[in-house]
């Protein structure tokens, strides 16, 4: 049963406030809830309860029990006559058989919640829809020993102990918020504390709550946290409203993260890091996750959603508001590849298969299926459009008039887009066709040069591919900026202009174009869209190592390579030598910093290169990569061992800089292993010894891993006993293996689903193996389809403990169209059996059904 946006009535009854009374215990835990309620206009409809797995112990209005209540579904109905009433409810639930991992559950001993979308109707009876607003009250009863900490959002007003050997406390939050942001904690856990003094003079207190022994691993995240509070009041002049913010990680999460209301709620992968255990890379993702749960308190929290199909207002904001804040950490241009990056290895995809949806979606089975790329990167994408097209200090107008117009209300993507629109001074009537249009725009880009009369013409044309459910679709609004580049004096002929494409095509001359010029284009990737130009190899490395534009300049570059690997999976010899020239001119090129050289040499994913091609030849392809990744280590050998040894540096150091230097020299490290050289194994196996840091020892791990070398059993073996205690390295120590370009990949995740570390309960180490092989294009597509028979097994199976985890690791079934007949058909027998499992979730249901047709 679809839900619709087309459906959408305002509810029928509010709940301005509610009690919530906790007996907390594991295996069984009371729930009292009373709720205020009011009718909303004129209608003689019943109060109906959301609740999932639960029957009422007792029913009350106004203090008395009824017995005219019924469950319809899963709603509890009751009558009331009045318009203003009190209505109680009982029920026990049970948080230590919650494998589910949605509403109260157990982890690692502690009981937490998550909510967000449809989870406190698996805690309590309530109208679990982001438009009922109320004010919590929640008062906690649990054993002191087992739970000495008893959190919820808001502020503490009172605790105490009881005789029993159990103790209470209540929590009040004053901002009315709908019931996915609901949250408590109850544990025995240690606390980080900090503090943060807010624009207008206001001391918050800061906690990050975590097991003892975690403790030393939080200040990252609470350096994080501070830097992302100050960030949203000098940026967006967002203040933080309670006198606490507290962070809690847990192991065992179904996502990143949560915003609750002044109680986030986060999986340890996200706030635990040291040098010894998390790689740069985690470092940089944790602040990032910090600074967007931070920023929902404003774009989320105190401006909701009407509903879910409006998901996207406050996460595609959410997303862009954390990447303007990790651009101005460190470098803008590195952020600004790896986003696009992400984009195209995640949302890309997503766009061009059977799942896609709109940025607003028309109809859901299940809203957990909705936590998308697409409502989250596209997402951002669109708002990033609309500041650039207001340019910063009236996006800023506009977004002020945003929080201030719809500040304690659920609102909608239309409100934020009209907002923009008032004080931005555009129309933006055509450009709403990115909320409801799916698919990838192509822009078809030619250039032609008159010499003689100086003139340059550019010829512009889009095309919005067909997506399911929507066969036809509309010119879209496509912000491109371009410049114009001489191919003889390498100099700008032309101020960075931004082009708005709103018609099929578009033909824009230029005058005074004497020399040839190269076309720079979708510079910074202004807008999310794929171009397709007629740009020679000579063009593109000419780009590559002239292009003002640190993005264009990496972009230029990929595409050069992609050309030149999509040609040599198609012909079965690849052309190296363009590529090879333009990644020497750039190692050479002075004043670019590690990190972007580092971006710029490294070959487009298997994945990617197979999102090119209409039919996907897995083996091909990873035969092309591999001998381009050996020709470019062989022919600048010298230059890898000499970035190898140059990017050394001495003890540890968490700078951006420093980073830099690491990723370029573990790049080298790669490339001099894919060169063949002899040595190249003991280079490795001496850095994995050596290292002072997860990012050179992971590093060194993978080229192992990735080789035939002797020395890979061995690092394995070591690195699984050093890290034997720790979940999270533990998961890396499985995504390696399963991310690994061998041949024997395949028989290796099947073996190590087996390991005794590893379980489907625990969703970090269930993505660390199911999800990381599912995105090995090579080994997940071997011919023979025991790759698609040991995704459906694990999803399965895990369909039956997490829906919602399994759900989210089908996609790679979903490509079956874009692979040869026998795999096309191993993958849809596979999506049948799946379908046809009895007992199967929604969640699950949902993925495998819309990826058959
Ligand atoms: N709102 C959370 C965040 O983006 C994520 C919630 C995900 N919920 C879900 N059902 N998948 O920060
Ligand atoms: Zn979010």
């Amino acid at each position: 049963a679809a839900i619709r946006r087309e459906d959408y009535r305002p509810p029928g009854w509010t709940v301005p406030d509610i009690t919530l009374d906790f007996r907390l215990d594991p295996a069984e835990t009371q729930v009292h809830a009373t709720l205020s309620v009011v009718r909303r206009g004129a209608h003689d409809e019943p109060l109906r309860l959301d609740g999932a797995g639960q029957v009422p112990l007792s029913v009350k209005v106004d203090g008395v029990a009824i017995n005219d209540w019924r469950i319809e579904g899963e709603q509890l109905v009751v009558p009331l006559a009045g318009d203003a009433h009190r209505v109680e409810t009982e029920v026990v639930i049970a948080p230590d058989r919650n494998t589910q991992l949605m509403g109260l559950y157990a982890s690692g001993g502690n009981l937490c919640t998550q909510c967000e979308a449809e989870g406190f109707r698996r805690i309590t009876f309530f109208p679990d829809r982001p438009d009922v607003l109320s004010v919590y009250r929640v008062r906690m009863t649990a054993e002191a020993r087992r739970f000495p900490v008893l959190l919820a959002n808001g502020d503490p007003v009172a605790s105490g102990t009881n005789e029993d050997g159990t103790h209470w406390a209540e929590w009040h939050d004053p901002f009315p918020k709908p019931s996915y942001l609901f949250a408590l904690v109850a544990g025995d856990l240690a606390v980080h504390r900090g503090s943060f003094t807010t624009m207008s003079g206001r001391a918050v207190q800061l906690g990050i709550w975590v097991r003892a022994a975690d403790l030393p691993k939080t200040d990252h995240a609470l350096h994080a946290l501070r830097l992302a509070m100050a960030w949203d009041e000098r940026v967006y002049g967002r203040e933080y409203d309670l006198d606490v913010f507290n962070i809690v990680a847990v192991d065992d999460f179904n996502f990143g993260a949560m915003e609750n209301k002044g109680l986030n709620i986060f999986n340890s992968r996200y706030i635990l890091a040291d040098p010894d255990t998390a790689t740069d890379y985690d470092y940089d993702a944790i602040a990032a996750v910090v600074a967007h749960e931070y920023f929902h308190n404003w774009s989320g929290n105190r401006i909701t959603c009407r509903d879910w199909f409006q998901l996207s207002l406050k996460e595609g904001f959410t997303v862009y508001r954390d990447q303007c804040f990790s651009a101005d950490q460190g470098s803008a241009a590195v952020k600004r590849i790896e986003d696009v990056r992400g984009l195209r290895a995640s949302q890309f995809p997503e766009d061009s298969g059977p799942l896609a949806h709109p940025v607003r979606p028309e109809s859901y089975i299940e809203i957990s299926n909705f936590y998308t790329a697409t409502i989250y990167n596209k997402g951002a994408e669109l708002i990033r459009m609309m500041a650039t097209m207001l340019g910063p200090v009236k996006f800023r107008a506009a977004t002020d008039l945003y929080f201030d117009r719809f500040d304690g209300t659920a609102a909608t993507c239309e409100d934020f887009v009209a907002c923009m629109e008032e004080a931005g001074g555009i129309d933006l009537t055509q450009f709403r066709l990115w909320y409801a249009q799916a698919g990838t725009p192509r822009v078809s880009v030619g250039l032609a040069h008159e010499p003689g009369g100086g003139r340059a013409t550019l010829r512009l044309a889009q095309h919005v591919p067909a997506t399911p459910g929507q066969s036809v679709k509309h010119p879209m609004v496509l912000p491109l900026k371009i410049r114009l580049f001489g191919a003889e004096t390498g100099r700008a002929l032309t101020d960075e202009t931004l082009i708005l494409l709103d018609q099929l095509s578009e033909t824009i001359t230029f005058e005074g174009v004497t020399e040839r010029p190269v076309l720079s284009i979708n510079r910074g990737f202004s807008a999310p869209v794929v171009i397709e130009s007629d740009r020679t190899a000579a063009d593109l490395a000419f780009l590559s190592a002239h292009d003002d534009d640190a993005f264009a300049r990496y972009e230029a570059m990929q595409q050069l390579m992609l050309d030149t690997l999509v040609a040599g999976t198609i012909n079965g010899v690849v052309q190296a030598d363009a590529v090879l020239d333009a990644v020497a001119r750039t190692l050479e090129a002075e004043g670019l910093e590690p990190a972007f050289l580092a971006e710029a040499v490294l070959l487009p994913s298997e994945n990617f290169i197979g999102d090119q091609m209409m039919t996907v030849d897995p083996d091909a392809i990873h035969a092309a990569r591999e001998e381009l990744r050996e020709r470019l280590g062989r022919t600048l050998e010298p230059v890898w061992r000499r970035l190898y040894a140059e990017m050394a540096q001495d003890a540890y150091i968490h700078t951006p800089d420093a980073k830099g230097r690491r990723r370029l020299r573990n790049v080298a490290l790669g490339y001099i292993a894919a060169s063949g050289a002899p040595d190249a194994a003991a280079t490795a196996l001496a850095q994995f010894d050596a290292a002072d840091n997860m990012t050179d020892r992971q590093a060194a791990l993978t080229t192992l891993v990735n080789s035939d070398a002797p020395e890979r059993e061995d690092a394995l073996a070591r690195f699984h006993a050093r890290y034997a205690d720790n979940a999270l390295v533990l998961d890396k120590w499985f995504q390696t293996q399963a991310l690994s370009s061998r041949a024997d990949t395949g028989a290796v995740v099947a073996r190590l689903a087996r390991h005794p570390d590893f379980t489907l309960t625990n969703p970090n180490r269930a993505r660390a193996l199911v999800g990381a092989f599912g995105v090995n294009q090579r080994a997940f597509n071997a011919a023979d389809g025991s790759g698609y028979r040991f995704l459906a097994d694990q999803l399965i199976a895990l369909d039956r403990l997490n829906p919602q985890t399994a759900a989210k690791l089908l996609p790679p079934l979903g490509r079956w169209r874009r692979f040869d007949g026998e795999r096309s058909r191993l993958m849809r027998a596979e999506l049948t059996r799946i379908v046809e499992t009895p007992g199967l979730s929604k969640d699950l249901f949902e993925q495998a059904s819309k990826s058959i047709e």
